[in-house]
């Protein structure tokens, strides 16, 4: 299977920080954004990644990421022109995404929590699509999942003014390689974007959409406003400050999941010098030097 991370849109809900910068580079805590969904792509064991990003900040986060071989990775970029919607992800992306399957993580989605990398690893091979659900207490914002009694997803609806269900759709899905057929059928909606939702409407409708409910153990963040980004930073500082584990370090997952030896580590040591991120590192060198 393969990723795309989508990195673009215009971020006008979080003005005036992000007229000059990128919203996935700023920082969560103590580390940029895209570190985040990179990590979640990377936990489900996917190495080829293409990021998405406005023309004018592809630059940077090729500055940021490089070719991605420091992480055992490839990562490739591809620019989207103008902030049209989330399904043109696999129009732009159709060369690259082949003949394989594809799982898409939105740059400013935040996954955390027990079990989370065997859930998304269940998730790689599947067959129709793969979307999770998540309760919330302002669905309108979100794309909105309704369940039937027996818990099967009867509707899927974008940013509904009455929503019918609690379940938020999180910005991670997991797609068949029809993907790219079904994206190119979607026509703008009325706020002028080719939805994502469009496209799990299809799956829906075809009978080939599974969606996982996500549970207590599980926190998801989109930092989409001012607010939730200042949540989502403020819960990866109390997490990783009493846990002494860091959320989000690509390396150290890249380690674990032997996409990289410790001389990388090492590489990586130097690189990220006497910052937190550098000395936590040090300490997963020092570990399983033991
Ligand atoms: O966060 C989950 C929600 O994300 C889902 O529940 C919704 O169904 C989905 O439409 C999306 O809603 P948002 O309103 O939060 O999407 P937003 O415009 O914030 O874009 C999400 C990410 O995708 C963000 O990192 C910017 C990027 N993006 C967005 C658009 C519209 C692009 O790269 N290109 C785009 O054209």
């Amino acid at each position: 299977m393969k990723g795309i991370i989508l990195a673009g849109g215009s971020g006008s809900r979080l003005y005036p920080i992000t007229i000059a910068v990128s919203k996935q580079l700023l920082p969560v805590y103590d580390k940029p954004m895209i570190y985040y969904p990179l990590s979640v792509l990377m936990l489900a064991g996917i190495k080829e990644i293409l990021f998405i990003t406005t023309p004018q900040d592809q630059e940077s986060f090729q500055k940021l990421l490089g070719d991605g071989s420091q992480l055992g990775c490839d990562f490739q970029y591809a620019v989207q022109e103008k902030p049209n919607g989330l399904a043109e992800a696999f129009v732009i992306g159709e060369k690259f995404i082949g003949d394989d399957k594809v799982a898409l993580a939105l740059g400013d989605n935040i996954f955390h929590g027990n079990g989370l990398g065997s859930l998304l690893r269940s998730k790689v091979d599947i067959d129709g699509a793969a979307i999770f659900a998540y309760p919330v207490k302002d669905p309108q914002r979100y794309g909105v999942v309704e369940f039937d009694e027996n818990n099967k997803a009867i509707s899927i609806e974008e940013k509904p003014k009455e929503p019918r269900s609690k379940y938020a759709v999180p910005g991670l899905y997991f797609y068949d390689n029809n993907v790219v057929k079904f994206a190119k059928k979607v026509k703008p909606s009325v706020r002028g974007e080719k939805e994502i939702s469009t496209i799990n409407q299809m799956y829906l409708k075809a009978g080939k959409l599974e969606v996982g409910v996500m549970t207590r153990g599980m926190s998801w963040f989109d930092t989409g406003t001012v607010e939730s980004l200042d949540d989502a930073t403020e819960f990866i500082r109390v997490l990783q400050n009493r846990q002494s584990e860091m959320i989000g370090c690509v390396e150290e997952v890249a380690f674990l999941h032997n996409f990289i030896k410790k001389n990388e580590i090492k590489v990586a040591v130097k690189k990220y010098g006497k910052s937190k991120y550098g000395e936590y590192l040090q300490t997963i060198l020092r570990e399983y030097e033991r």
